[in-house]
């Protein structure tokens, strides 16, 4: 007999949403297409009629945000007149920010992805672009393809897209991957990765509840600074995985992220430690792991700048500190 009273209506819908996230998480992690049971779903529809309007509001937004943060505003094109300014992660120079770029990017041989309900959008523009909806990362990844969008095509061995909680609560953007993460397809996994692990573990989380991803995905040679023209291609998408992910704070890791997403080319030296705001989004700025481990004495000012991110996220310092 099926109960179809207020209180197991809300409990099969709160499973719902569960499974849903659920579903999602293994999705994102393991790169695959979401399967859901259209017949079981049916089933469990018809077994309540509070959860027929919850279920079409689930179904129509399958990528929608959890209920409990605003809607992030669009990415905005970039700013159309940046000066250029040699690659360093340390914060000595003041810094760049790309040139202008249509949010709308064309396709580059992506497959029509499976999952992805039809929508208004035109063909081939980047997902969050368009119509204010809200992507996911696993789309944004597939329209990034097999990326030609600018030179660092030729010479990377693998993009690095992000990775983590697709649904995280704290995103961390780097510059660009280097030789570990090349060879990987993973952001910062080499020394200033295991740097950046270990403050995330300082800061009370494992790597895996965190976001971490990058401006430019793929590797510029030798470490140099992505050029403008490269931030400018590559952008768009880091925009679309902050609207995908919805974050509550983003730390912005070294000047390139910092003055790329809050198009100010204050030094890292200044912005760094002062809260700002990107898209609704809080945004900390602070040092780059890979300049911590050169000038090793400015790490109490990075923790500095994670304690504050921590006590606006709720955080005890974890047993890594
Ligand atoms: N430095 C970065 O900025 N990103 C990485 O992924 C690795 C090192």
């Amino acid at each position: 007999m099926i109960d179809d009273t207020p209180e197991a209506s809300q409990d099969l819908s709160a499973l719902l949403d569960d499974v849903r996230r659920h579903l999602l998480w293994q999705e994102e992690a393991a790169g695959r297409v979401l399967m859901i049971d259209a017949k079981a779903a049916l089933e469990l529809q018809r077994s309540a009629p509070s959860l027929r309007a919850r279920f079409a509001r689930t179904q129509g937004a399958a990528d929608a945000a959890p209920p409990a943060r605003p809607e992030a505003p669009l990415p905005r094109p970039p700013l159309a007149s940046q000066a250029p300014e040699p690659r360093s992660i340390g914060p000595e120079r003041p810094g760049p920010v790309a040139p202008a770029v249509a949010a709308g990017l064309p396709g580059h041989g992506v497959a029509a992805p499976a999952r992805v309900p039809p929508t208004s959008r035109p063909a081939g523009a980047l997902p969050g672009a368009a119509n204010g909806e809200r992507p996911t990362l696993d789309e944004i990844r597939r329209e990034l393809g097999d990326c030609q969008r600018c030179k660092l095509c030729s010479t990377r061995k693998n993009l690095v897209f992000g990775s983590g909680n697709p649904r995280a609560e704290l995103v961390f953007v780097g510059e660009g991957p280097g030789e570990h993460e090349d060879l990987q397809g993973v952001p910062f996994v080499g020394a200033a990765g295991d740097l950046l692990t270990k403050m995330i573990g300082a800061m009370g989380y494992r790597r895996d509840d965190v976001y971490i991803c990058n401006v430019v995905k793929c590797r510029p040679p030798g470490n140099r600074n992505p050029e403008p023209e490269e931030v400018a291609a590559c952008e768009p998408f880091l925009r679309a995985q902050l609207v995908a992910i919805q974050p509550k704070v983003v730390v912005a890791l070294g000047k390139f992220a910092a003055q790329t997403l809050l198009r100010d080319s204050t030094p890292i030296t200044r912005l760094r430690g002062n809260w700002r705001t990107y898209e609704g989004i809080q945004l900390m700025p602070t040092f780059h792991p890979a300049y911590l481990l050169r000038s090793p004495a400015e790490k109490r000012k990075a923790w500095e700048d994670l304690q504050a991110v921590m006590k606006v996220l709720g955080k005890q310092p974890g047993s890594r500190a």
